[in-house]
């Protein structure tokens, strides 16, 4: 890994000024490929902007510096309709990869996801991109899912200290 830099990760909602760059490039790593238009992905970010827990977008930044993006969806990929939440849309800008934002993104909506009550988060990713989630413990449940031939991978929140069998005071 390359130098640290430091940033902190804020939930979009609290740092609207980031809403155009997030729905950019979004728009442009997964949907422009497909044709669709950026104004599709501006309206599906504005509902990460409501009151509800799920979705929502959190932004690696370094005071007005925008670095990177994650998401968490409550759906991701059709053929697993009854998996959710999902991490999703993990972008870090070019020059800022290999010094632990992507990392830093994925945990924080994993766990953002665990502190709503959730259990288990999901995401899916190419074959190649499989390994990067591996190496931060998320583990393959599935491969070769619908006509993208996704990954499936899956997080489990932590144990409260309680609910440790055989756990000693
Ligand atoms: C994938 C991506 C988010 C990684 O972001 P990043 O900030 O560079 O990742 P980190 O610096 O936190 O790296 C975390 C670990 O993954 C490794 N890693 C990161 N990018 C890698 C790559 N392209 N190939 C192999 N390993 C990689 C790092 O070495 C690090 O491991 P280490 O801690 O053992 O050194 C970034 O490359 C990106 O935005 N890519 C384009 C969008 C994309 O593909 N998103 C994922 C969609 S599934």
């Amino acid at each position: 890994m390359t130098a640290a830099m430091p940033f902190i990760i804020s939930d979009l909602r609290q740092c609207p000024q980031f809403f155009d760059t997030v729905a950019e490039r979004i728009w442009r790593a997964w949907w422009e490929p497909d044709g669709h238009p950026l104004a599709y992905i501006q309206t599906r970010l504005r509902e990460n902007l409501n009151g509800s827990q799920i979705p929502f977008a959190l932004v690696a930044h370094a005071d007005n510096e925008f670095l990177g993006t994650s998401s968490a969806i409550a759906s991701d990929v059709p053929a697993r309709p009854q998996f959710s939440p999902w991490v999703a849309a993990v972008w870090v800008e070019p020059h800022a990869r290999r010094r632990g934002i992507g990392a830093a993104l994925v945990s924080r909506a994993a766990g953002d996801c665990f502190a709503l009550g959730f259990s288990r988060a999901y995401l899916c990713a190419r074959p190649p991109r499989s390994g990067f989630y591996e190496r931060l413990g998320w583990r393959t449940i599935e491969r070769h899912v619908g006509p993208d031939r996704l990954s499936i991978l899956i997080q489990d929140a932590a144990p409260e200290p309680s609910e440790l069998k055989g756990s000693r005071p």
